[in-house]
């Protein structure tokens, strides 16, 4: 459980747990049910990813996810986290067309949802934005590594970083992020030795995902950790349930039921 299971978490929090060497536990949520099922479980950030759109929405990527279906699932997933830090992803062209549309975009996403940061993804070419947005007091999180809004222009999911000179931009991306604000770093599939060194080179914390066990957080997604997911299968996922056999299971136990008349029964129905 976290050191503190009460006091909320804040961006200042998530540095002091990198300085003391305490993990960060970050978990995505689409809506108010799981968030405070993941909240109420003592995760230290709640993340709305736009991966809402593939894992939920059943499409190919997250590229066709607009700012209207972020700000509705943050809503949602606002009244029911409590404790964790709430952070939103920015969806694809709400940030990259201009630092003014940036500002216009992401301060209406926080004001209308609530939550308490957003999350873009891109390296150097990002800084200016990330200036303003910290400037005019909208906390960020940057992602680097896979960055899957860039999907096509990266050929697919695949590891970031391998070759000495990638693997020397991760970290001088990064750092120019940390100069910039951002409050945290996505590292999205980075080959673990270079996580470590980019998560050595900063003072913000990085949160992996397919990078390793020498950053200081990792992240999952929610309904791919669960088995919810099944479509999703990647080295780095391990599976803490198998949901979707659940759901299958209770499906067929409740048809089978329903079938022979087993259900309802007296102590289901109501009386006159
Ligand atoms: O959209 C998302 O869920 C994400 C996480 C995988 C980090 O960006």
């Amino acid at each position: 459980m976290p050191s503190n299971p009460t006091t909320p978490v804040t961006t200042l929090e998530l540095r002091t747990m990198k300085r003391e060497g305490r993990k960060i536990v970050a978990l995505t949520a689409y809506d108010a049910l799981f968030a405070r099922l993941v909240d109420s479980a003592g995760a230290d950030v709640v993340l709305v990813g736009d991966s809402v759109n593939t894992v939920l929405c059943g499409q190919p990527t997250t590229l066709s996810a607009t700012l209207e279906q972020m700000v509705y699932h943050g809503r949602i997933v606002r009244a029911g986290v409590e404790r964790a830090l709430l952070v939103l992803d920015m969806p694809f062209l709400s940030y990259q067309v201009s630092v003014e549309d940036a500002k216009r975009n992401a301060g209406r996403a926080m004001q209308v949802t609530g939550a308490a940061a957003v999350k873009l993804e891109g390296g150097a070419w990002l800084v200016p934005t990330v200036r303003a947005l910290v400037e005019i007091g909208i906390p960020v999180m940057a992602h680097l590594g896979f960055t899957p809004q860039s999907v096509h222009a990266l050929g697919g999911a695949r590891v970031q970083g391998r070759d000495p000179e990638a693997a020397d931009r991760l970290v001088t991306d990064a750092q120019a992020l940390e100069a910039a604000g951002a409050f945290a770093l996505v590292l999205e599939l980075v080959p673990a030795p270079v996580a470590g060194r980019v998560t050595e080179a900063l003072t913000i914390p990085t949160i992996g995902i397919g990078s390793g066990g020498a950053c200081d957080g990792q992240v999952l997604v929610l309904h791919d950790m669960l088995g919810l997911n099944e479509s999703f299968k990647a080295r780095f996922l391990k599976r803490y349930a198998n949901l979707a056999e659940d759901v299958r299971g209770a499906v067929r136990a409740f048809g089978d039921d329903v079938r022979s008349g087993r259900y309802p029964d007296p102590e289901h129905s109501f009386k006159a």
